[in-house]
């Protein structure tokens, strides 16, 4: 298969020096890279900005803001067979960015924040014969919250995980399916969970036939 893997944080700019993220180290995307291609499978990574070496034989996409992310996820998905959305996407991005540096006032400021593109959500809406396997990251109500993004984003199954994961060497995730079902649960180190989601969905999970 040729798997379309989004992985890492993205970055939104207030001015030319400063930018809103999160700590999000994409070891999980880039484990779940690692793993789809000792699968024996062809990946396509678009990665944000991490401090990790994309596994070598991945076709490589960096990009640093969420639109930056959609743009070259939507262009690669029609050649893949589906997606799996491991980034940490920045879901905020101040409404007007400020060029050079935006200096102190000597008192409190405010900055305007707008919703970003979801990527995940623009790829459900487009998928035809693709698979597609979203995160989503749970604090409370998480089982609930996670079935509900899988159904918002037209997902095949979600991998449930919590804010412990994230810049973490170690997971604890469960696998669910649109019936609200879990399909697995897998703790342990993020590559070894990696290779089980992988090997789950080259079983589960059929070729898109768009290639
Ligand atoms: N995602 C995405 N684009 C966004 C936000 C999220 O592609 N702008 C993807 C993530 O890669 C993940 C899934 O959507 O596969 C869920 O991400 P998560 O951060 O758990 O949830 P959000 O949809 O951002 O919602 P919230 O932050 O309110 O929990």
């Amino acid at each position: 298969m040729r798997i379309l893997i989004t992985a890492g944080p993205t970055r939104e700019y207030i001015d030319d020096v400063r930018y809103l993220s999160n700590a999000s180290s994409g070891r999980m995307g880039y484990a779940v890279a690692q793993a789809a291609l000792d699968a024996g499978h062809q990946v396509v990574l678009v990665t944000g900005p991490v401090d990790l070496i994309p596994p070598t034989g991945c076709d490589v996409r960096h990009v640093v803001t969420t639109a930056q992310m959609r743009d070259a996820a939507v262009s690669a998905f029609p050649n893949c067979d589906g997606v799996i959305a491991a980034a940490a996407v920045c879901d905020y991005t101040p409404l007007k960015r400020h060029s050079g540096k935006m200096t102190k006032t000597g008192g409190p400021i405010s900055i305007e924040l707008i919703e970003t593109d979801d990527v995940l959500a623009q790829l459900g809406r487009d998928r035809e014969h693709h698979w597609v396997v979203g995160f989503a990251l749970e604090a409370e109500n998480a089982r609930e919250n996670a079935l509900q993004k899988l159904r918002a984003k037209n997902c095949d199954v979600v991998v449930l995980n919590s804010p412990q994961a994230i810049g973490a060497d170690t997971n604890d995730v469960q696998l669910l399916g649109a019936a609200g079902e879990t399909l697995a649960h897998w703790h342990g180190l993020k590559a070894d969970i990696a290779t089980e989601l992988v090997r789950w969905i080259g079983q589960n999970l059929p070729l898109s036939g768009n290639r």
